[in-house]
């Protein structure tokens, strides 16, 4: 078989993940990498004096880490920049937010062929790359140029903007070029896919053929749609877990007979928070039967908080937090507590189990693990109720939900009082429906789907169907 390699802008090395914030990356990508002797190569996630000066390696359970460091000018542009403060709000359908300084996108791309540069040395003639997320378009295309002949994938973990969306960015067409130099792009969802294949035929004369290649900027381009997924498995017994049972049995004492709501998500403007936090005002001031009988739980540890739009949504997630305690508490009831800080996945898995709603309304996601994670982690005898938004990529497959438009409020606050109400039969149809799925559709499907396709080329039949 041949060597994984897997590019991404953050690489969990062993010795500093930190806890809870480190998105769908880490728990999907080690297993593949330790079936393939694998090597994980990207940002430290610390600055030095220039980017990328020295190459530093390491060796941990059956996978190599090589990672380089950023300079703070190029932390600055590359990652809070173009990355965070461009693509972003882009692909987050959030153009109000979008910054487009010519200078991100310079050091964006001299940041990817930095990354190509460091990489070139290590590669072997039959690797096979895998690079991931929307830091690395160029990746391929700088590999290209340095006479990479290897076979080089792309996944998305984000969503890929609708055309007219798409056409804001003043450098589309580069990007969307840089994107045809792999052999194969991964989305999250068949809408994805099919808003990338739009853009390339309508902008760029692209000609899809009948197995879902591309042909665009003379190039040929193969597409896939691979939602990701949780090691649902592994998740499901960690959650009945004795150390789970620790966070349980703590938050039990706490909740003290009432029906806890559950957040869960880092702390960023395109979660819909704020909006969550209104539907969840509104249904308190419906239903005053429900006042002191429940309360919601909001997780959200801060992320990117150099970037001016994400401490902006902290302030007015603070100020909404101290306005509805304020309006609703009781000397013994508090409705809404809000945890500014991450937790370990067992913490978490045992804190999902306890929640009777997993309340995920973000306004844009790529897939939203959350959801996943918190199907996993239920009771079989007394599962809990998912609330899930409309345009998080997990909505495709967890129809079981009550799926919400996260910019009604009503429409989520509804949902909470069916959440609340809801009979133990019908909770558990809905829940071992959506179990099936997960149990079907793990991370390892995802990686093997994802794999078989680019080291095969397998037929993507989902992109020559419509959406
Ligand atoms: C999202 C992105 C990931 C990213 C993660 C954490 O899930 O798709 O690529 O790693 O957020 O964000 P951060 O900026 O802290 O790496």
């Amino acid at each position: 078989m041949s060597r994984l390699i897997v590019v991404s802008n953050r690489v969990g090395l062993p010795s500093s993940r930190q806890k809870g914030a480190e998105g769908g990356l880490v728990s999907g990508l080690t297993g593949a990498l330790r079936d393939r002797n694998g090597l994980w190569f990207g940002w430290s996630g610390q600055i030095a004096k220039e980017t990328g000066t020295t190459v530093r390696t390491q060796r941990s359970r059956g996978i190599e880490y090589a990672v380089l460091d950023l300079s703070q000018e190029d932390y600055d542009a590359y990652y809070n920049g173009f990355a965070n403060r461009s693509l972003w709000p882009l692909c987050h359908f959030r153009i109000d937010l979008a910054n487009f300084d010519r200078a991100y996108y310079d050091a964006y791309m001299r940041v990817n062929a930095t990354f190509a540069d460091r990489l070139m040395p290590l590669l072997k003639p039959d690797d096979v790359i895998w690079v991931h997320d929307y830091h690395l378009i160029p990746l391929a295309e700088e590999l290209r140029k340095r006479g990479a002949k290897q076979k080089i994938g792309f996944f998305l973990h984000v969503p890929w903007p609708s055309t007219r969306i798409f056409l804001v960015l003043p450098r589309h067409r580069e990007m969307a070029r840089a994107l045809t130099a792999y052999d194969l792009v991964g989305f999250q969802t068949k809408r994805d896919a099919f808003a990338f294949a739009n853009y390339l035929q309508s902008e760029a004369g692209g000609i899809v053929d009948e197995t879902g290649v591309i042909t665009a900027f003379g190039r040929e381009v193969r597409l896939g749609v691979f939602p990701i997924s949780i090691d649902t498995k592994n998740l499901a017994a960690l959650a009945r877990s004795p150390e789970a049972g620790v966070h349980s049995d703590r938050m039990r004492k706490s909740i003290a007979g009432r029906a806890m709501i559950l957040g869960v998500d880092r702390l960023d403007y395109s979660k819909g928070i704020d909006r969550r936090f209104m539907a969840y005002d509104a249904m308190l001031d419906r239903r005053e039967d429900l006042h002191g009988k429940v309360f919601f739980l909001e997780i959200a540890p801060p992320t990117r908080s150099d970037v001016p739009e994400y401490r902006e949504i902290r302030r007015e997630i603070e100020l909404m937090t101290g306005r509805i305690s304020g309006k609703f508490s009781e000397y013994d009831w508090v409705p809404l507590r809000y945890v500014n800080r991450g937790y370990s996945q067992t913490a978490l898995a045992g804190l999902y189990r306890t929640a009777r709603v997993g309340f995920v309304t973000p306004l844009r996601d790529g897939m939203n693990l959350v959801a996943k994670e918190y199907v996993a982690a239920q009771d079989d005898a007394d599962p809990g109720v998912l609330i899930l938004s409309r345009f998080a990529g997990a909505a495709a497959e967890l129809g079981e939900a009550l799926i919400v438009n996260p910019y009604d409020e009503d429409d989520m606050s509804e949902a909470l009082e069916a959440a609340l109400d809801m009979s133990l039969s019908e909770r558990k149809r809905r829940w071992q429906t959506m179990m099936h799925t997960l149990t079907k559709h793990d991370i390892n499907a995802w990686q093997n789907a994802f794999l078989t396709m680019l080291t095969i080329g397998v037929t993507p039949a989902a992109v020559t169907s419509s959406p």
